[in-house]
């Protein structure tokens, strides 16, 4: 029998790469997805290796439901199974609304959410035949949304991925195939010292940032050792903070 298999999207950010390698770490083989940054998935393929699990690239563009299509079928030639779906994408869009155009607001509500449904749609055939796990991303507090003038497109579209959430949760539940949505808080971006994350950081009752680890270690836990009655959920991960 061919051996429990992951597909990462976006596994080239900070928190897809720390998923993929807590992954690994319990077995699953690594489908791992990249758009430009192809260096970032390469030391994947090293950390897989290390602990004797296939892991491969597959780089595409998810701006149209074609990519989304495409990868999902060549994640199935290559390994011939899918057990667990993780749609990490959803990178963060900081601007006024007011001066927000509406190509801007297009693509942020197209790679935060309509990227999360489109792949889900081409994985959920496989995903009902291995009774697996649809893990997504949204963001600590986005059950009551505060007015976010600097973060609109960001927070609409990830408040239309609750409602994915729960709604595939529902629907799945019949077939086996469980949905939750982690809800990091702010988490430490190497690079990044932009002025808005500090004053996040200052509001964070734990007294720091959380780090990818600290995700990929939940997400490992929902779908390794996690009651198989928890579905639906959103899970913040947070450190008692909330946007
Ligand atoms: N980081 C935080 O503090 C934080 C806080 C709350 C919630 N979250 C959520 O946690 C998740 C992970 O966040 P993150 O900060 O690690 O990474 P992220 O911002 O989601 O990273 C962006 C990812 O999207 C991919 N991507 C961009 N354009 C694409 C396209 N057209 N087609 C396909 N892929 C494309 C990038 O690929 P390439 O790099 O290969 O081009 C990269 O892997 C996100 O859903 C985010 O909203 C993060």
């Amino acid at each position: 029998m061919l051996g429990k298999t992951a597909l990462i999207t976006g596994a080239s950010s900070d928190i897809g790469h720390a998923i993929a390698k807590a992954l690994a770490a319990s077995g699953y083989h690594l489908a791992v997805h990249c758009h430009h940054n192809v260096p970032a998935i390469q030391a994947i393929h090293i950390e897989a290796a290390k602990v004797g699990v296939q892991a491969e690239c597959f780089r595409y563009d998810l701006t149209e439901a074609s990519g989304a299509e495409a990868l999902v079928q060549s994640v199935f030639e290559t390994f011939g199974r899918l057990d667990v779906l993780v749609n990490t994408i959803g990178p963060f869009y900081f601007k006024d609304i007011g001066e927000v155009t509406p190509a801007e607001w297009a693509e942020a509500i197209q790679l935060n959410l309509h990227v999360a449904f489109n792949v889900t749609y081409f994985a959920k055939p496989h995903l009902c035949s291995s009774q697996g796990h649809i893990i997504n991303f949204a963001f600590s507090g986005v059950e009551h949304l505060k007015a976010w003038p600097m973060s609109t497109a960001y927070g609409a579209a990830k408040a239309g991925i609750v409602v994915l959430t729960k709604a595939l949760a529902v629907s799945l539940a019949p077939l086996g195939v469980r949905v939750n949505a982690i809800c990091p808080g702010l988490i430490e971006a190497g690079e990044s010292s932009a002025p808005e994350r500090e004053e996040m950081a200052r509001q964070i009752p734990l007294g720091r940032p959380g780090k990818p680890d600290e995700i990929a270690d939940v997400l490992t836990w929902l779908v390794t050792e996690s009651p198989s009655y928890l579905t639906g959920a959103l899970i913040p991960v947070a450190g008692a903070w909330e946007y």
